[in-house]
């Protein structure tokens, strides 16, 4: 075997291995349905954000697409390192919090950081859909879960936000879409309409 190759085989590997994306949707595969129209995409009209590339059935889509991504609110507070960070204090404070830490004994919390920086993107309007279990299947088996444990959560939450300096009318929004779970999380019939 070529000594050239020997020696920098591994350098190669550990390279490629370091450089290798983190987040499952960076796979540099093209997504071949375009996500606004649902129609086949074009490989040409693609655009990127945050390291990824998305393709769109035509220009129009692609500019929808766009506008979406720049007025979302995940954009808008700081997009993935924004929300990667706000997880990873949320949970240090939760499992610190008396009220509530008991549910997560027998969690493995880097699935659960994982699971829920993936949710929050995608509720803040991030460019990957969520694709996990609903709110109330997820919490469907948590016994004597009730308004002050999500009160506690969703404290633990704004406080986060807080810290990390995100504009109070962003956390306002922030605290909506958190609180549209509630009856969800807590396992309430859903409202007649
Ligand atoms: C703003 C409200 C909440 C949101 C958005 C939320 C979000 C999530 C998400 C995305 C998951 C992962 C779902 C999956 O496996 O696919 C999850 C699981 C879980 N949540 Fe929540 N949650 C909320 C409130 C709460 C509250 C109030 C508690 C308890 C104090 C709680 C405790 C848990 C636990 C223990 C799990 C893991 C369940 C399991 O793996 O069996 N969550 N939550």
């Amino acid at each position: 075997m070529n000594l050239r190759f020997t020696l920098l085989a591994p350098v190669s590997l550990a390279l490629a291995l370091f450089l290798q994306p983190t987040h499952a949707a960076d796979s540099g595969e093209l997504n071949k349905v375009c996500p606004i129209t649902g129609r086949p995409a074009h490989p040409k009209v693609t655009a990127s954000y945050e390291g990824k590339t998305y393709a769109f059935a035509d220009a129009a889509a692609r500019t929808k697409w766009q506008q979406a991504r720049e007025s979302s609110l995940y954009h808008k507070i700081g997009g993935r390192p924004a929300i990667d960070a706000a997880v990873e204090s949320f949970y240090k404070k939760v499992l610190a919090d008396n009220r509530i830490k008991h549910f997560f004994e027998d969690i493995n919390m880097n699935v659960q950081r994982r699971k829920q920086k993936e949710f929050l993107s995608a509720a803040l309007g991030g460019p990957i859909p969520w694709t996990g279990k609903d709110m109330r299947k997820a919490h469907a088996n948590l016994p004597g879960l009730n308004d002050t444990h999500f009160n506690a959560v969703a404290e633990n939450l704004q406080k986060t936000l807080e810290e990390l300096k995100v504009k109070p009318e962003l956390i306002k929004q922030v605290m909506a879409i958190a609180a549209s779970t509630r009856g969800d999380v807590l396992n309430r019939p859903p409202a007649k309409k």
